[in-house]
């Protein structure tokens, strides 16, 4: 049974401000609601937007960050748990976070040295990862306030998120117009839309950087899920995970999920790739035309029968095990989150792109749209 109301025919043309209690409450019924979560310590005060479909399903999501707070599952009983790693409230999310669910940019994952050419022009950006940049720098897109405001449409309730990154942050070019939009559809999707506009040429690659355990989180690690990733090559890394710039066969190495795998299987090999990366800390070049929506990746957890696809238009699938967890981080229900206790699949660009100019570009020009899409999709068997 759906109980929600159809409003409209696309679902970009229908926002609702969510302004008064008879708009909240409207909201409400058709799976979405907003609360408090806290102030920054600029004193800026953020929300907690939930998006609940037919299904029973719940993602809830801060524009503190573009986090993804919770997002619940059923298993094959039905029974739902909480199948991401976070924290329950925005001051610990403040203190400290690897970037559970949070939006990373402006340009996800590693330029090598903090810099690249562009148009002849050199740019120096923010080094944070020992002399590398990694995921936008020392304050990237996770850790920024978003303007946010709830949509309901077609395909189920949304949240869009816009921040505008002026030129110069982090070193980067260009005032760029970002705008992220997550829907939660009947079909238990966690659909993610990117868009950006830039006045000025920049490297651009948005990505979402949920940490899963389709066990629940906290319920131990994630070694026994059993994963495939639709790719026969990948790009293998140096000591400081850079890209050395070859495409390389994925064909008698650990890094071969072109048959379905169980994570633990290979993750402590005899391999210098998984030494450099401390286990998974990898891109994999996708089969899928670039550019297409079409499949990265399928993970299954045996003993809950939870399953989640991964569909993108990106190129390329950062596929991180959680190497660096260590049990520091306390987070909800005060799970310690040990190592390996989540794996992140971040659809992307290639690392290290605006250094390789073989790679798939990742330059976004003025008068020109990026727009990248990926979707989650939850099953059980
Ligand atoms: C990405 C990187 C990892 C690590 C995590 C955050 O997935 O590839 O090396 O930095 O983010 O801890």
């Amino acid at each position: 049974m759906n109980r929600r109301v159809p409003v409209g025919s696309a679902w970009a043309a229908w926002a609702l401000l969510l302004v008064g209690p008879l708009a909240d409450a409207l909201a409400a019924e058709q799976g979405l609601t907003r609360s408090p979560f806290g102030k920054t310590a600029e004193g800026t005060a953020v929300d907690l937007y939930t998006l609940s479909n037919s299904q029973g399903m719940e993602v809830a999501i801060t524009n503190y960050g573009g986090i993804v707070v919770s997002l619940t599952a059923p298993d094959r009983h039905g029974a739902f748990a909480d199948i991401v790693l976070g924290y329950e409230t925005l001051d610990e999310y403040l203190a400290g976070s690897p970037y559970f669910g949070a939006i990373v940019g402006r340009y996800g994952n590693r330029i090598a040295r903090g810099k690249f050419t562009l148009d002849g022009k050199e740019f120096t950006l923010a080094r944070n990862d020992g002399e590398n940049h990694l995921h936008g720098g020392l304050r990237g897109f996770d850790k920024v306030v978003w303007k946010a405001r709830g949509i309901l449409g077609d395909k189920g309730p949304g949240l869009v998120l816009e921040y505008l990154s002026r030129d110069g942050e982090e070193g980067y070019p260009g005032n760029l117009a970002v705008t992220v939009t997550y829907i939660l559809t009947d079909e238990n999707e966690l659909r993610i839309h990117y868009r950006a506009t830039t006045d000025k040429p920049t490297p651009v690659n948005l990505t979402n950087h949920s940490y899963f355990n389709l066990a629940g989180q906290g319920r131990g690690d994630i070694l026994g899920h059993v994963l495939r990733i639709d790719a026969d090559r990948f790009t293998p890394v140096d000591a400081r995970l850079i890209p050395t710039g070859e495409l390389r066969s994925v064909g008698n190495t650990p890094l071969d999920f072109r048959q379905a795998t169980p994570i633990g299987a290979r993750v402590d090999a005899d391999d210098e790739q998984l030494r450099f990366g401390g286990g998974y800390d990898h891109n994999w070049v996708l089969n899928k035309p670039a550019g297409e929506l079409g499949p990265a990746a399928r993970v299954e957890e045996p003993k809950s029968g939870r399953v989640m696809e991964v569909l993108t238009t990106e190129p390329g699938l950062q596929f991180y095990c959680g190497n660096f967890l260590d049990g520091s981080n306390v987070g909800k229900g005060g799970k310690a989150y040990e190592h390996r206790y989540g794996f992140c699949l971040e659809t992307q660009h290639f690392p290290d792109s605006p250094n390789k100019a073989h790679f798939p570009s990742c330059i976004l020009r003025p008068g020109a749209e990026y727009s990248s899409t990926t979707i989650y999709r939850f099953s059980t068997r």
